[in-house]
């Protein structure tokens, strides 16, 4: 497993949408004929890189387009009250992922996963999370990237404390340190029945076709729920209705992903952080499952190593340090060590041209420093040999 410590909040997400950027475009070069498959998080974590992915998205210097992309998000609420009116709903993490992201990109909307929790029953929602499942499978690879962020309880997706590590697509009860995290997020809403759908007002405004798709294909086991209006901001402040209940991606789910990215900032995350790579892999802390997968990344800001030792913290950033050099030695030498083909040319921006992460500029002035330095040493060595030999020669 990689940590990467990058200064701020800003810094993570800079690095965590030029490193996805950078993974979208090599797929597309290697035109393989397949869509990229990604797994996404919503939260606050993971906003700045949204922001970044689009402003990458819309310089037409990047050539960088989602028309390949297929996304599957990792949650989302099942609210309580009403019939059951999570994509209605300006609070749920559809309206989030259409809002602050999808609207401004040229992602297929039938290319858009996001489980529904407007369905009726208990029986219903199972058999929702099942054909999430059935979905990623259809695609016949792998998720090319998970990406998620971390609870301060170090869930990962909706997989509180105590989940299995093995588990899939599902419902579970949210702790109430997770209700109470998520209140920060939720706007006072009350259900009108003569309200557009906020979904579709986002679309529309953007002349964006037709609604979102629900998990594209098998339609047929999904049952409408006849009801008319939506969930609408209120003004009058009165406390929102937070969710007990949730459909998440499992463990299994995320860790079958092909690389994993985990996005880790501020100091609330820090004890969660600290258990992920400082103690083993517990079902406590269900992200430090990540130090099982073959390709997992976390990148995190200074705040959230505030738990860890000072020894950890350094041994990851020398060692990223040297692994930027590495890098960026082995693609200026045109020579593809096998340490370059593991650390991902994504982290280049020599070998793509396009955005690098931050930190990374540190590594090739070091280089330089040193070569220069090695430089101005020859150039004097050889100065002195040669007044050395004059004056034997004189002699
Ligand atoms: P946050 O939530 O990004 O809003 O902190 C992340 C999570 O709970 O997974």
């Amino acid at each position: 497993m990689r940590l990467v410590i990058q200064e701020k909040k800003n810094d993570v997400a800079e690095y965590a949408a030029g490193y996805v950027m950078n993974k979208i475009k090599e797929h597309e070069e290697k035109n393989t004929g397949t869509l990229f498959l990604m797994g996404l998080p919503t939260g606050s974590t993971p906003e700045g890189m949204y922001k970044k992915l689009i402003e990458l998205h819309q310089d037409p210097a990047n050539e960088f387009s989602f028309k390949n992309v297929v996304t599957f998000n990792m949650d989302e609420y099942v609210f309580p009250s009403g019939t059951t009116p999570c994509a209605k709903n300006p609070n749920s993490y559809h309206y989030y992922m259409w809002n602050a992201f999808f609207q401004h990109i040229d992602i297929l909307p039938e290319n858009v996963h996001i489980l529904d929790g407007d369905v009726a029953d208990m029986d219903e929602l199972a058999k929702e999370c099942e054909k999430y499942e059935r979905i990623i499978k259809g695609y016949k690879k792998k998720i090319d990237i998970f990406i998620g962020g971390i609870g301060p309880d170090g869930h990962v997706a909706f997989n509180e404390p105590g989940s299995s590590l093995k588990s899939r697509t599902r419902v579970k009860t949210l702790n109430y340190e997770t209700m109470l995290a998520n209140t920060k997020h939720m706007a006072a809403v009350e259900w009108d029945p003569e309200a557009e759908d906020p979904i579709s007002k986002v679309l529309n405004a953007k002349n964006r076709g037709p609604r979102y798709s629900h998990n594209n294909g098998d339609t047929s086991e999904r049952k409408v729920v006849p009801d008319k209006g939506f969930f609408v901001p209120t003004k009058r402040g009165n406390a929102p209705s937070v969710p007990r209940t949730a459909l998440t991606v499992g463990v299994g789910t995320v860790m079958d992903a092909h690389e994993v990215m985990i996005l880790v900032t501020g100091q609330p995350k820090a004890l969660a952080l600290s258990k992920c790579i400082e103690e083993g892999v517990s079902h406590q802390w269900t992200v430090s499952m990540v130090q099982l997968h073959e390709k997992a990344l976390v990148v995190c800001d200074k705040p959230a190593t505030s738990e860890m030792r000072v020894k950890t913290v350094d041994y990851y950033q020398n060692l990223y340090s040297l692994h930027m050099q590495a890098v960026e030695g082995a693609f200026e030498s045109g020579y593809e060590s096998e340490v370059a083909q593991e650390v991902t040319p994504a982290e280049s921006s020599k070998a793509k041209g396009v955005m690098p992460p931050p930190a990374k500029k540190k590594a090739p002035k070091q280089v330089e420093a040193d070569n220069t330095g090695k430089l101005l040493g020859a150039v004097g060595l050889g100065f002195a040999l040669g007044l050395g030999a004059m004056f034997i020669c004189k002699k």
